[in-house]
């Protein structure tokens, strides 16, 4: 089953918006596998945004998202990492689609709540970087089969 990295991000924690980020894939009908509250390091979040260490925005991002605490998660589920950018929704939240996290809740580009894999091979690599293998947690949703044809 496919899986996927999302992070809550500084904004969302302090915006206590949480329990609604969650609400919102639990009711999609995916499965959570990790989950941890945690302050980032420098080098962890250099790491995460390494694609974009070339970019004017990377220096300010890095310090944005070590500055308060962040939710990570592993979501697991049928096309999860696709589904989850579209629940998220576009990175601008201002032109992100009404319904979508970022554009029901954010209004700056710095300031967008949540971050999601963008492809399943970011999301592997995403997910053996934020978690050990042990702190993840297989199990099967009783719900399965009224979720899955
Ligand atoms: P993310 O990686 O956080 O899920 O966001 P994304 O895929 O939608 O957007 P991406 O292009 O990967 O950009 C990563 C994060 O950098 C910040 N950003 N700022 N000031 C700017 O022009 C700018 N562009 C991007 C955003 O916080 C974005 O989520
Ligand atoms: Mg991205």
């Amino acid at each position: 089953m496919e899986r996927t990295f999302l992070m809550i991000k500084p904004d969302g924690v302090q915006r206590n918006l949480v329990g609604e980020v969650i609400k919102r894939l639990e009711n999609k009908g995916f499965t959570l596998v990790g989950l941890k509250l945690m302050a980032v390091s420098r080098e962890l979040a250099e790491k995460h945004y390494d694609v974009h260490k070339e970019r004017p925005f990377f220096g300010s991002l890095v310090e944005f998202i070590i500055s308060s605490p962040v939710v990570a998660m592993v979501w697991e589920g049928q096309g999860v990492v696709a589904s989850a950018r579209k629940i998220i929704g576009g990175t601008n939240p201002l032109e992100s689609d009404p319904g979508t996290i970022r554009g029901d809740y954010g209004i700056d580009i710095g300031r967008n709540l949540i971050h999601g894999s963008d492809a399943i091979e970011t999301a592997t690599r995403e997910i053996s970087l934020w978690f050990e293998d042990g702190e993840l947690c297989s199990w099967e949703n009783t719900m399965k089969t009224w979720l899955y044809e």
